[in-house]
């Protein structure tokens, strides 16, 4: 059985945690917030994902699992020490590493014994080579001559389907010497008690960190395109959604990632393009593709705010609500939330807001309460509408895609609906006496 240290309990790590011990690991998680730590055993999440708490409380009970704020226990004994702390967007584009060398640091002032480092951040090509020549640097400061090694292991989880995916990955992805103790201890950390087929892409630390950005922006690149596709439509009479879904029936295609939408957003696509931007710049590569698929999405984002703001104004509204503040549906997590930035660009003309989301609401008053914005939090999604003209749809949410139309049209003021996930049915809403502005859909009206 091996011994794992996490460093860091937020998304990555905690999901990590609590599926490792899943796979039969002794798992030790340590985060440097000693309120983080008595909440999650108090089994309080820090996060809104469907199975995690389940799968914490599960793995406490099975003595697989424990959290902790003193680092030096969670070292104890352990075989490998993972490195799950954030790794945000700096101001000039590049991943920020202060919180992964900081968490680096303690690891390396603390260590007594042979010592593999585990990066399960987000980190640009090169750094874990960066980490293992820092650590060997404070070995040798401190008179240690223990051995260490340092593994690149990118996480592809989802959120809100954090805990399937990583139970479940489509690989795993491990950068590591080929012959080193490290890889075999890696490959038995990851082997599940039923093994199943999984890929495990076994590769050098610089491969391993490029796979990463590689997948995030090839997906984040698959997005803008689609939305570019969509304005056209738009324009053109040509309906999206047939065109993504004869797209994507094309195998070399794949349908997914091919959903039109207000941009993406979240803590992965939006810093990582930039980042991979960043690292090709350094090392003087055409990085084109991504750097248009970054600025394509911001743009995107902008275009769609103003044709809210022109509609609102043509009909003399000035009352909107929000459905939806989520960057996607399935998590509380507005960080770089579409719903978010279109509100401050619509915000400019002064119009009241109202706006519901099912679980997003505390990081939602924290943001208002950051930016200043007069947006009204309503209690549920029919109350957001109470004082609106029109209604503006963000967020996927199940909830949404089955909304009482005869309510809305009853409830409105007005009788405007941008469906910018196209969810609802625009024939439905046309019966019940609203516009619909849905992204480049075509559809009959009768
Ligand atoms: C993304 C990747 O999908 C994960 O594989 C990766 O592990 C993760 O980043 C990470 O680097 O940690 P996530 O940010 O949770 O995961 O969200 P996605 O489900 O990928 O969605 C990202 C954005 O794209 C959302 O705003 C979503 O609404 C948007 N999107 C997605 C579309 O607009 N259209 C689509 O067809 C798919």
């Amino acid at each position: 059985m091996n011994r794992v240290c996490i460093v860091g309990c937020g998304y990555v790590g905690l999901v990590s945690g609590a599926g490792l011990a899943e796979f039969g690991n002794i798992v030790t998680c340590y985060d440097i917030d000693t309120n983080r730590i008595n909440n999650l055993n108090k089994l309080v999440m820090p996060i809104f994902e469907p199975d995690l708490k389940e799968l914490v409380e599960k793995n406490i009970k099975a003595g697989r699992l424990g959290f902790t704020d003193n680092l030096s226990l969670a070292l104890k004994d352990c075989d490998a020490v993972f490195i799950a702390v954030q790794t945000p967007q700096d101001d000039d584009g590049n991943a920020k590493l202060k919180f992964l060398f900081t968490a680096v640091e303690d690891v390396a002032s603390k260590a007594t014994g042979n010592l593999v480092v585990v990066i399960k951040s987000t980190v640009p090509v090169g750094t874990s080579k960066e980490v293992l020549s820092y650590i060997r640097l404070k070995f040798k400061e401190r008179d240690i001559t223990a051995s260490v090694e340092v593994v690149s292991n990118p996480e592809f989880l989802i959120e809100g389907r954090a805990v399937s995916t990583f139970l479940n990955p489509d690989r795993i992805v491990i950068g590591c010497k080929p012959k080193g103790k490290a890889c075999e201890l890696m490959k038995s950390i990851y082997k599940k008690p039923s093994s199943d087929g999984r890929e495990v892409v076994l590769c050098t630390n610089e491969t391993a960190e490029t796979i990463k950005y590689a997948a995030n922006s090839f997906l984040a690149m698959k997005i803008s395109f689609i939305n570019q596709m969509a304005l056209l439509c738009q324009e053109t009479g040509a309906d999206i959604d047939t065109v993504a879904k004869a797209l994507g029936s094309d195998s070399r295609i794949n349908p997914r990632f091919l959903k039109p939408g207000p941009g993406y957003g979240g803590s992965c696509f939006p810093k990582d393009t930039k980042a991979l931007v960043r690292t090709a710049e350094k090392y003087g590569v055409d990085m084109s593709i991504i750097r248009e698929a970054d600025d394509s999405n911001e743009n995107h984002k902008k275009i769609l705010a103003d044709i809210v703001a022109s509609v609102m104004k043509k009909n003399g509204y000035s009352n909107l609500a929000v459905w939806g503040l989520a960057f996607k549906a399935g998590t509380g997590d507005i960080r770089n939330s579409p719903a978010t930035t279109m509100i401050e660009k619509i915000s400019e003309n002064n119009f009241n807001i109202s706006a519901y989301d099912p679980e997003a609401m505390t990081e939602a008053k924290k943001w208002i309460k950051q930016t200043g914005l007069k947006v009204i939090l309503a209690d549920d999604m029919y109350k957001a509408l109470d004082k609106a003209e029109a209604l503006l749809i963000v967020t996927e949410w199940e909830c949404f895609k089955n909304a009482d139309i005869t309510r809305i049209a009853n409830t409105l003021k007005g009788n405007v609906v941008f469906d910018f996930r196209n969810i609802l049915d625009p024939h439905e809403i046309e019966k019940a006496g609203l516009k619909y502005y849905g992204i480049g859909r075509r559809y009959e009206t009768d």
